[in-house]
């Protein structure tokens, strides 16, 4: 039988793993079947279950259920641990939940941005699950410094205080401050709203970096008009499928075909 492997999320319908997925087995003349399943909101562990139970051999978990995988794995890397979030799932004889964000982030900087992280200073906007599923790997990469804004203070305090020698900064104190690059890990963008970033933050010779993928964020459109470096988070999420891929098969898959082929679909 064909190996089995699934997104699992609510929503799902729009994900792109199950393309890049096929594209990557494709690359590497790999045989796997990659679905989507939609589980009701709290229906995570009946689904991951019932998929388990009928052979699936690996999931990658989306929103909203990534913490919840993390408390359904039996073990977890690392990183999934700092995350305290799993995207990716390995079924054999244990339940193996990884984290595979932060290295796809910084893969996509380093590699097909060419933007070193060695000795710079980064800026991360947001404290919920997406900017702690990426701060420990900044700082892994070598980031001189690590500074996370958010607007509700006290969750920046805590992510900081988790990820030393991170330091949280309100919004309005940082005017003034320099970064090589600042990280979009908020949800503003997916409605389409903009941050208080003071002005000057953006600038040219300096990376504006958003997470969010395949649209134009207020940040991004802010940041080109400051003559900022601007990129999507296309590149993040096919790198992060290439080290899930990688989990599962043993073989890490070339991506920048499927790069290129998802930004100009
Ligand atoms: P995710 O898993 O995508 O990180 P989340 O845990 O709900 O989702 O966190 C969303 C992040 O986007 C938070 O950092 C949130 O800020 P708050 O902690 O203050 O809520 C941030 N965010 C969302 N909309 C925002 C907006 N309009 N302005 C500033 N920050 C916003």
């Amino acid at each position: 039988m064909t190996d089995r492997y699934a997104v699992i999320g609510h929503p799902v319908s729009h994900s792109k793993s199950p393309w890049i997925h096929a594209a990557f087995a494709e690359a590497t003349g790999q045989s796997l079947e990659y679905g989507r399943i939609e589980a009701p909101l709290d229906g995570f562990k009946r689904a991951s279950d019932r998929f388990r139970h009928d052979g699936g051999k690996g999931l990658n978990v989306t929103v909203p259920f990534k913490a919840e995988a993390f408390r359904y794995c039996t073990q977890t890397s690392a990183r999934a641990q700092a995350a305290g979030a799993v995207n990716t799932i390995v079924f054999d004889e244990t339940a193996y939940g990884d984290n595979t964000d932060g290295v796809g982030l910084v893969t996509d900087l380093t590699a097909n941005l060419q933007f070193q992280l060695a000795g710079k200073r980064v800026l991360l906007l947001g404290a919920g699950g997406a900017a702690q599923g990426v701060a420990g790997a900044l700082l892994d990469a070598g980031a001189a410094t690590l500074v996370i804004a958010n607007r509700t203070a006290d969750r920046a305090a805590r992510l900081a205080s988790q990820f030393q020698p991170a330091v949280a900064c309100p919004y309005e104190s940082l005017q003034g401050k320099r970064f090589d690059v600042v990280i979009n890990a908020t949800s503003a963008g997916l409605s389409a709203e903009a941050l208080p970033l003071p002005a000057g933050l953006l600038h040219p010779g300096m990376l504006a970096y958003d997470m969010v993928y395949g649209r134009d964020t207020p940040f991004l459109a802010v940041a080109r008009s400051a003559g900022a470096r601007t990129s999507d988070g296309a590149g993040m999420l096919v790198e992060q499928a290439a080290e899930s891929f990688r989990l599962w098969r043993g073989v890490r898959p070339p991506t920048a075909r499927v790069l290129a082929a998802l930004r100009s679909a």
